[in-house]
């Protein structure tokens, strides 16, 4: 009877083991996935606010920053500009110019992204 036990949780110890692994290796295949998601587009200096894919790109005083487009509510697409605001179409979040929200429900700000001008200054590299 003792031996039926330790073969049990043996098995049920090797099992949750397994899965642990297989969960793993699928989620960290999918976190690099998204790592590695880069874009290059054209890029206009001379543009203050872009709407891009899933990212928005603002140039002020010579400084251009990249932010996701995805609210940090519930990451919803935003993909408009009102006044001097951007508004999340879904409950309405709104985030000033450098990503800080003004109006929520949103508490947390549009996240930066990194991002690299080429040389030339024609093409943006972003490194969602
Ligand atoms: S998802 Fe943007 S306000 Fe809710």
């Amino acid at each position: 009877m003792r031996s039926r036990r330790t073969f049990l949780r043996i098995g049920a110890v090797g099992l949750v083991s397994f899965f642990a692994f297989i969960w793993n290796k699928l989620t960290l295949n999918h976190l690099e996935a998204v790592k590695q998601k880069s874009l290059t587009l054209p890029f206009n200096r001379n543009k203050e606010i872009s709407f891009s894919d899933d990212y928005i790109i603002v140039t002020q005083n010579n400084t251009t920053t990249v932010y996701s487009a995805h609210c940090t509510h519930l990451g919803c697409k935003i993909d408009k500009l009102e006044g001097d605001h951007f508004v999340c179409p879904c409950h309405g979040s709104q985030y000033d110019l450098q990503g800080n929200v003004l109006k929520g429900p949103a508490y947390k700000n549009l996240k930066v992204v990194p991002s690299t001008i080429s040389e030339e200054g024609n093409n943006i590299t972003i490194n969602g």
